[in-house]
């Protein structure tokens, strides 16, 4: 049986050791991962979830693959990730408390959980969120797919919340080829969501009884040998990219340009660098000139409520996140050879 090697086990407990966690359980992918997260937390049909409109699409596609629609709230100008005090005076002027559940007064709908994003690897501010989702009892699941190796106050991103989600796919800061993992604080739900990403099936010698509707959500054990080899190198790899990160940052202050650097008494692993420009048409000449000259850059993600599936969602103020849309351009970011 090739999926329940050794290596998963070994690979989660890699993850689980490295993030602060009580327990790591790998996935297929981080988008599978975090439609299991939602699961976990009790996201239904027709509940509502708090996420950030400047983000991945996968964060979104998550929500809806649960039946639940997304809220879009602003970000932080310091952070790029969901601003609670934004979210904050959303709830305060949309919601009410009813038998201790977050009710949206417009829908009559829940608000189930919120999924914050610690955008291009740079924590956001996690424990304002923390108090405020345990304020309105809202289950918090952090998106840790870009922050591997990012630290806020000394503590892991993904370990504040319920649920933290990674993804290991070929663009991140430590790959299995594709790949995913939960992590936990509760140990016991942890369990539950290793027992969800294998069917549900009752461990048995030879009989196949299921006792929920389970997935098929399990990394395969070649994908967690990869990341076994790759977590061994985990701190080569994320001092390699800070080095990067601040010699665009010497540079870049040299020629006048704004780099996004890391939020204070935070650690980013810089996973994907940027520069912040002064607005749209610096931003298209900056593409343009950079990418006719064979540097390839790129924009911020098209804005999730700007997209035609998620365009009549509800969503709160988006001024940072759209001064940064007319702004942001990620750089080359990955590990440099040293030869
Ligand atoms: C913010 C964010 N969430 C979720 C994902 C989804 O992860 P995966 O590609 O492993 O499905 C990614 C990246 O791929 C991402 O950047």
């Amino acid at each position: 049986m090739i999926s329940v090697g050794k290596y998963v086990d070994r690979f989660e407990e890699m993850i689980a050791g490295y993030t602060g966690s009580a327990r790591a359980v790998a996935c297929v992918n981080g988008t599978n991962a975090l439609h299991l997260a939602l699961k976990l937390a009790g996201v239904e049909q027709h509940d509502e979830v708090i996420t950030q409109s400047l983000t991945f699409i996968a964060t979104v596609n998550a929500i809806a693959y649960c039946n639940a629609k997304p809220v879009f709230v602003d970000v932080d100008r310091d952070t790029m990730g969901l601003s609670p005090e934004k979210m904050k005076r959303w709830l305060e002027t949309n919601t009410k408390l009813e038998s201790n559940q977050c009710i949206n007064r417009s829908t009559g709908n829940r608000i189930k959980a919120c999924v914050p994003m610690h955008t291009f690897g740079h924590p956001m501010h996690i424990e304002e969120l923390v108090d405020l989702c345990a304020r309105w009892n809202i289950k918090l699941i952090e998106d840790v797919a870009e922050s591997l190796g990012s630290f806020y106050k000394g503590k892991h991103t993904g370990t504040f919340g319920c649920i933290g989600v990674l993804s290991f796919n070929g663009n991140k800061t430590i790959t299995t080829g594709g790949g995913g993992m939960l992590v936990f604080q509760d140990k016991e739900l942890g369990n539950y969501a290793k027992h969800l990403t294998t069917q549900a099936k009752i461990p048995h010698k030879w009989e196949f009884k299921h006792d929920a509707i389970g997935y098929n959500y399990r990394m395969p054990n070649i994908n967690a040998a990869l990341g076994c080899a790759q977590m061994e190198n985990i701190e080569a790899f994320l001092n390699n990219k800070r080095e990067t990160a601040m010699k665009y940052k010497r540079f870049f202050s040299t020629i006048g340009m704004q780099f996004f650097d890391e939020p204070k008494e935070c650690k980013s692993n810089f996973w994907l660098n940027c520069v912040i420009l002064e607005g749209k048409e610096e931003q298209i000449q900056f593409l343009t000139e950079t990418n006719n000259n064979g540097v390839m850059t790129r924009p911020l993600w098209e804005l999730m409520n700007r997209l035609p599936m998620f365009a009549e969602c509800q969503r709160g103020d988006l001024t940072n996140a759209e001064w940064f849309a007319d702004r942001v351009v990620n750089v080359p970011s990955g590990v440099r050879n040293s030869n």
